[in-house]
């Protein structure tokens, strides 16, 4: 029965045969790293959020496994947006894989450099722009900003004639989902991914009395476990609000087939995992893959659109 499931799915008329991929920042620093994921069986990859310049990122120690996921402040290490662009350059759309090239510069200007580049360049793949990086000291989430994130859309869309894409923070409140989704709807925006890491948590070892990562005093974006719910309710709310022209790429606490499954239910395209992939590596989405084409045997689905955004209420 299982050879009639398909986990494919799309973005416009970018066609993931899988509808796993990587979330950006976990093993997509090197091309090394994104060659293992585009060997496997993820429907692609995404690169490291680049800035224009090559840069080292904060002070060690900036990442924490913990029990129930991750914290971390890395700080946007990375090559450079002219090492990603080569590769994404090079590698997209090789073996039906598809390359997200994700950028975040650390002002509009920097976004603006970047994305100029982007589309003189011969990529013609979906960009991803980072309004949501909860790590630079001294730099907000311009995600949290609607002024702001209008500002840079309507800076963008004056040139940038390629699909963008934009990684979003968590929300928390409905004023934010309505706010945030009335100014995407304005904008030809191709997709949404939401969440980043949900910024600023603290995490506290009791024993020697200390936070646990060193940058910015401690605080650093949550990952894993701790975030699911708030992810499912942003792909949920933004899902309900968007113009059904806007794809949404899932991401958050996804470590099981059903996991992905809850993701799917609650309207998303595609999804991405971050905590769970830096910590097994690229059989994760072998497994993964396994265990959702096992949920939809059972539950007798063939396809993704079978129950892609039919979460009941009750
Ligand atoms: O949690 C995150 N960490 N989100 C980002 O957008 C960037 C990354 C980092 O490099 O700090």
């Amino acid at each position: 029965m299982q050879t009639k499931i398909s986990l494919a799915s799309h973005i416009g008329d970018y066609k993931f045969d899988n509808l796993l991929l990587n979330a950006a920042g976990v093993r997509c620093s090197t091309t090394d790293e994104l060659e293992k994921t585009l060997d496997s069986m993820a429907g692609g990859c995404v690169t490291k959020s680049a800035t224009p310049e090559e840069r080292a990122g904060n002070e060690s120690p900036r990442m924490k496994a913990l029990p129930l996921g991750s914290i971390n402040s890395m700080g946007l290490p990375n090559h450079g947006i002219d090492y990603y662009l080569k590769f994404a350059e090079e590698n997209q759309g090789q073996n039906g894989k598809q390359v997200i090239l994700s950028v975040a510069g650390l002002s509009i200007d920097q976004n603006i450099e970047m994305l100029k580049k982007v589309q003189e360049s011969a990529f013609d793949g979906l960009t991803e722009l980072n309004l949501s990086c909860p790590n630079v000291a001294g730099k907000s989430q311009v995600g949290y900003d609607f002024d702001a994130v209008r500002d840079v859309l309507t800076a963008t869309f004056k040139f940038f004639k390629k699909p963008l894409g934009l990684k979003l923070p968590p929300y928390f409140d409905f004023n934010q989902f309505n706010g945030i989704s009335e100014v995407l709807n304005d904008f030809p925006v191709t997709y949404i991914n939401v969440i980043n890491s949900i910024g600023n948590g603290l995490v506290v070892d009791p024993e020697t009395e200390s936070v646990v990562i060193k940058p910015k005093g401690g605080f650093g974006g949550l990952g894993g476990d701790y975030v699911k719910p708030t992810a499912l309710a942003n792909v949920r709310a933004l899902r309900q609000r968007l113009d059904p022209r806007i794809s949404i790429i899932g991401t958050g606490g996804i470590k099981s087939g059903m996991d992905v499954f809850e993701h799917v239910l609650c309207g998303a395209d595609l999804v991405q995992i971050g905590t769970a992939f830096g910590y097994e590596g690229t059989p994760i989405f072998e497994r993964i893959s396994k265990e959702l084409e096992e949920i939809m045997d059972k539950k007798g689905y063939q396809t993704l659109d079978d129950f892609r955004g039919k979460l009941k209420t009750i």
